[in-house]
């Protein structure tokens, strides 16, 4: 670690390379450089995303939406033009040291938005809060980003692992299942989403008839599938996505499972996914804070622009990535494009009021998402609106200690 002219620490490669994991215990934690704002200087976005591998799509989903609501802003954000960086995670929580001194070191990125999976997420958070650099997390749902690891320089605009799922333990409990077998990756998405969806479903009465894993990215699900015949639980809650999804729902139906065993679990089963998935996803029931159907001005305009740039159909990853760049708009908007007056962007981020394709969003003092969770049922190739599964969602924050 080496000093700059305002005397501040300053993080190296090399200091990030090899200092990340004593950086905590250290007498002084290493200060993430807030470079003054020079006239007319780029504000420098550093994209740390799955480009390769089972996530891909949801990255590069994440990826277009950002950009499209920063072209849409004539290339800016808070009156600044934005330059981009941007480094493939590949889902692998050990390229988080590399990757982030690349972005913060080489590139030297104002803020680092990624990533996509739970276990490189949590890696990315601890880099933040030893240097302090500003973290956006557009997907990742580890519950303890905005629980027990909050910071005042994280933020997420997407979901917490427990808050797309507490709310389908009731759902499944009232269609009139009452023994569910659950699978997933296992992983800390996987092991949390099915966590949050077993303490709704508890909650309500129901029993777990029992938990099948097999390890992330693995997609050979036969031996799953072969158990679950045997077992002939009421329903089934999966989470999966991306890749894995799409080969899961279509070998749940290829055995012949969807119609004597309903398949359930939370949005991310279907949404990105379902035109690969074809008819197979038909009538499997989901709840995520996002439906393609909803009602809103901002969520049609949303569609339709996602449509005309990428050539796709949006989905809730690029929601989030348009949500994200519409949060960094309203923080570096607050201070006249001023990144350096940290405090006054965290107040001003605090207090956004997106009104996002997804509906209201807004940000729980643990810097989460509060927004409605939607039940979906999948309908000829769209995720389409059911009901309001659960009003305004906050997630519970267990030991944040932010703003308390
Ligand atoms: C996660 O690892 O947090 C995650 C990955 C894909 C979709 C949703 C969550």
């Amino acid at each position: 670690m080496s000093s700059d002219h305002r005397g501040a620490k300053v993080v190296t490669r090399r200091g990030l390379l090899h200092g990340f994991a004593g950086a905590a215990a250290a007498s002084s934690l290493p200060v993430f450089p807030i470079p003054a704002l020079a006239q007319g200087a780029r504000f420098k976005v550093g994209f740390m995303l799955p480009y390769t591998g089972t996530l891909a799509k949801l990255g590069q989903s994440i990826d277009n939406g950002f950009r499209l609501y920063v072209e849409q802003k004539g290339g800016r954000l808070g009156g600044r033009q934005v330059a981009f960086a941007q480094v493939d995670d590949e889902s692998k929580p050990e390229t988080v040291p590399d990757n982030m001194s690349r972005l913060i070191g080489r590139d030297k990125v104002d803020v680092v938005v990624g990533s996509v999976h739970s276990g490189v997420a949590m890696a990315m958070v601890k880099v933040a809060r030893d240097t302090r650099a500003m973290l956006i997390i557009p997907n990742a749902g580890a519950n303890d980003a905005t629980g027990l690891l909050c910071a005042p320089n994280i933020f997420r605009t997407s979901f917490s692992n427990w808050q797309p799922n507490f709310p389908m333990g009731k759902v499944m409990y009232e269609a009139g299942h009452r023994n569910v077998a659950t699978v997933t990756w296992r992983y800390t998405a996987g092991q949390e989403m099915v966590g949050g969806f077993k303490e709704g479903f508890s909650k309500m009465g129901g029993k777990i008839v029992e938990d099948l894993v097999l390890p992330f990215p693995e997609v050979e699900f036969q031996a799953l599938i072969t158990r679950l015949t045997t077992l002939k639980p009421d329903a089934v809650f999966a989470f999966f996505a991306g890749g894995g999804a799409v080969r899961f729902v279509k070998d749940y139906e290829a055995a012949g499972l969807k119609r004597s065993i309903p398949l359930y679990g939370p949005g991310f089963l279907t949404d990105g996914t379902i035109e690969a998935q074809g008819p197979a996803a038909d009538g499997i029931r989901t709840t995520l804070h996002y439906a393609d159907n909803l009602d809103n001005p901002a969520n049609k305009a949303f569609l339709a622009a996602f449509k005309k740039r990428v050539g796709q159909e949006g989905n809730i990853y690029a929601v989030q990535g348009f949500d994200t760049a519409a949060l960094l708009d309203i923080g570096l908007g607050a201070t006249g494009g001023d990144w350096a007056a940290r405090d006054a962007v965290i107040t001003a981020m605090e207090g956004a009021k997106i009104d996002s394709p997804r509906g209201p969003l807004s940000f729980s003092r643990a810097h989460n998402p509060i927004q409605n969770i939607y039940l979906r049922e999948a309908r000829k190739g769209r995720n389409a609106l059911v009901s309001i599964a659960q009003e305004a969602v906050t997630d519970p924050a267990l030991g944040c200690r932010l703003g308390a």
